[in-house]
């Protein structure tokens, strides 16, 4: 089988990873790819959907797997179908589930899917009448996408007004904020589950967490995310049960009543209060870090995956997981998650890397140069560590943490923290 996966990042790299080991997989393309994927599969410079459509049926490739939300958004999946093409990833209808917050709230509303209270607003006045009856701190979400910056907790109330003022008013985020979510604050722990859908059947992946702060003990800004581990002990049988049945399976209800059948993986970001699983998200893709540490403890062939969620197979799926952990740390540039660091070049001390049994690098902000590899985006890298238990796994990510080097390389020294308090 010949595959192209649509993305740049870690999470794709971990797919073409994933797919390198599967021995029904041939060639693996990636559009655009970045300076490592070159290294591991054929990088593909064509933006245009149609356009790369026509490469797919030239090319007879069997499948496309497509990475983050944007393409998604604008409806690839929906273009690829309608050449008949196999493509794994939810319609443009669908889609809306990430890419309009508005949308995502209401529709969680109607199905009786439990989700913090909030209003939705595109008047001030609206805004802050809402805002004077929560409780410190408070949630404001612009509607559209933002490149994950569109959420803000504000720690009192005039804080809250001046985040929905300069939303509504278009500064912070132009257009995507011309709409916005204020919602009650949840307190609780955060995890990420994955159900990948075919638009009839579904399968849950193991539990992940993220840690979405910049910072060691969960400070500083907000990331796209600095670290994940899985399985995790946060959760058991029972809180995958209630997931299910008040969660994933009404999800799938609601969007085949929609007319938007759900396909490709849904993403439900989740806070967990009191043992009650708690929606505050959806995403219509894997998360990023999440999927690098989900991809190497995939024991199904990948691309068995991929193939039956895209042809409406599923059913006939037995997935399995090793039963192992893996721990995933980003190494992030110097001024992330603020602005562009200047390209620096990565150095890995490959004398020790190759002692390491268990452990492997997933790329993503790179770029190469003269077979040079340099640091260029915000999350540069992921040093990944499998074990029998997350100790293990963690001691080794952080051992491949210290062979890499680069000017400016920044990471959080206590992923997986909750899980070895909970041990
Ligand atoms: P979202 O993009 O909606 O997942 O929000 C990004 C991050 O903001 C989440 O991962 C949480 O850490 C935090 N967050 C969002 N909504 C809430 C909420 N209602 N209560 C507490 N934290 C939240
Ligand atoms: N790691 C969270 C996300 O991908 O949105």
């Amino acid at each position: 089988m010949d595959i192209l996966i649509v993305g740049s990042g870690g999470r794709e790299y971990s797919i073409a990873l994933a797919l390198k080991k599967d021995k029904e997989v041939n060639k693996i393309y990636l559009a655009p790819g970045n300076g490592a994927t070159s290294q591991i599969a054929t990088n593909i410079e064509i933006k245009d959907y149609d356009k790369l459509a026509d490469f797919v049926i030239q090319n007879k490739i069997d499948l496309t797997i497509v990475g983050p939300e944007a393409p998604l958004v604008d409806g690839i999946v929906d273009i690829f179908r309608e050449k008949g093409l196999l493509i794994f990833g939810s319609s443009k209808s669908a889609s809306r589930l990430e890419g309009s917050k508005v949308y995502m709230k209401n529709f969680l509303k109607k199905y009786n899917i439990p989700t913090a209270s909030y209003i939705e607003t595109d008047k001030i006045t609206n805004a802050e009448k809402f805002i004077d009856k929560l409780k410190n701190p408070i949630v404001i979400k612009a509607d559209g996408l933002c490149g994950g910056k569109g959420v803000i907790i504000a720690q009192n109330r005039d804080e809250a007004k001046k985040a929905a003022q300069d939303m509504l008013s278009g500064e912070s985020f132009g257009d995507a904020g011309k709409s916005i979510i204020i919602e009650e604050f949840l307190d609780g722990y955060e995890l990420s589950v994955f159900a990948v859908c075919d638009g009839e059947n579904y399968k849950i992946l193991p539990a992940v967490q993220d840690h979405k702060r910049l910072l060691d003990g969960d400070k500083g800004p907000n990331t796209g995310g600095m670290g994940a581990y899985a399985p995790t002990p946060l959760i058991d049988d029972n809180l995958y049960e209630k997931i299910k049945t008040n969660i994933v399976e009404p999800t799938l209800e609601g969007m085949k009543k929609e007319g938007s059948p759900y396909t490709g993986v849904l993403f439900i970001g989740l806070m967990i209060v009191k043992g009650k699983p708690i929606v505050l998200e959806y995403n219509v893709r894997f998360g990023d870090p999440e999927c690098e540490v989900l991809m190497p403890l995939l024991k199904t062939p990948a691309s068995q995956l991929f193939h039956k969620a895209a042809n409406g197979s599923l059913k006939n799926l037995s997935l399995e997981f090793y039963d192992k952990f893996a721990v995933a740390v980003v190494v992030a540039s110097k001024n992330y998650p603020y602005s562009a660091s200047a390209p620096a070049e990565i150095i890995i001390d490959k004398s020790i890397y190759k002692e390491l049994n268990d452990t492997h690098i997933s790329y993503a902000g790179v770029m190469r140069e003269d077979d040079k590899l340099y640091a260029n985006g915000g999350r540069v890298l992921l040093c990944i560590g499998l074990g029998a238990n997350i100790k293990e796994a963690r001691n080794k990510a952080y051992l491949l943490c210290g062979q890499v080097h680069f000017v400016g390389k920044q990471f959080r020294h206590d992923i997986a923290y909750q899980a070895l308090v909970h041990d």
